[in-house]
């Protein structure tokens, strides 16, 4: 298939164009930034032009605004390419019969349930973020049915600034590291997410909650992290989210459990820790290369 990429220069969407082109799929990616073609998603007339010239089978939506904290202020911006730019991909999508995957995420809910989010459970965000990616999914239904939301959580990668990588690096400076223990989610490496989106391509429309099994909080995420880098996880300070105020809310509890996704045959991703023991190793070589430059 050809498959277009949207935001294919950002975290998620550099190990979505690296999944399909090894499975053998011509995989094309569009960014603002520098990527295979520069696209901005939020204006129709070049989607429309890159649909006529690429005239993909698929297309994978990642391109989004992602600041959660900033996106209280510039919540305009966030509607702008959340909303819009999503139902203009969309239309493109409907009008030149494609398939469309959006990806979305857990802020989609407020964190009051105390059992796993199943994709049929009401969403109810309480941030601005959460409010544009909510219209983004009802304007990819909209303009186009043949859509599949992939609502996914906490994700961290190799090809950004990612909350893994972060701690670990702070850890080694030495620089204190008070971690919020009272935000419970299930984090998400981008690669495993990345093959299960390639999965999702062939399943049929609908909604699919996938995210790397198992709960956590940032606090025991964050441990981890110091641990399996060979460091000492004491280093880690549990506070409450009082005691780091920010700009956006944030569910206190937005794991997500699937009932989609075995009944179309897709597997379970694998618990989020074995997820954070590839991606750690991947980091500390990838810091040792640096270091021997
Ligand atoms: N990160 C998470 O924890 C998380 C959790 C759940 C769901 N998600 C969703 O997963 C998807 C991928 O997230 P990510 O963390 O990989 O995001 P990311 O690294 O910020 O990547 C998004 C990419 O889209 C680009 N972009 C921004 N405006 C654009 C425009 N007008 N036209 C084309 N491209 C544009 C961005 O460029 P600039 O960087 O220059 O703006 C960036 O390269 C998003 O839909 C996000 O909502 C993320």
């Amino acid at each position: 298939m050809t498959i277009l990429v949207t935001g294919s220069a950002g975290m998620l969407g550099t190990d979505v164009l690296a999944v399909l082109k090894g499975r053998g799929h011509t995989a094309l990616g569009v960014d603002i930034r520098a990527s295979d073609r520069m696209l901005d998603i939020t204006d129709p007339t070049a989607v429309s032009a890159a649909f006529h010239e690429i005239r993909p089978d698929a297309v994978v939506h990642c391109a989004a605004y992602t600041n959660v904290d900033g996106a209280e202020t510039d919540t305009d911006i966030a509607y702008r390419l959340n909303a819009l730019g999503t139902w203009s991909i969309a239309q493109a999508c409907r009008r030149y019969g494609v398939r469309l995957c959006y990806v979305s995420t857990d802020y989609v809910f407020d964190g009051t349930k105390r059992q796993p989010y199943h994709e049929f459970d009401v969403p109810h965000p309480i941030n601005a973020y959460g409010e544009t990616k909510l219209a983004g999914e009802r304007a990819a239904c909209t303009a186009c049915p043949d859509t599949r939301i992939v609502r996914t959580a906490w994700l961290y990668g190799l090809n950004g600034r990612a909350f893994p990588g972060v701690i670990i690096r702070a850890a080694r400076e030495g620089r204190p590291l008070r971690v919020v223990a009272d935000q419970v989610g299930s984090p998400t490496f981008t690669v495993d997410l990345a093959e299960t989106i390639a999965d999702v391509l062939d399943a049929p429309h609908g909604t699919y909650h996938c995210t790397n099994a198992g709960q956590t909080s940032w606090y025991e995420f964050a441990r981890h992290a110091v641990q399996f880098a060979n460091m000492d996880p004491s280093v880690v300070e549990p506070i409450r989210t009082r005691d780091w105020p920010s700009a956006a809310c944030r569910p206190r509890y937005s794991v997500m459990t699937s009932l989609m996704c075995p009944s179309v045959g897709l597997s379970a991703m694998r618990p989020w820790e074995n997820a954070l023991a590839s991606y750690v190793a991947a980091y500390c070589d990838e810091c040792t290369d640096n270091a021997s430059r």
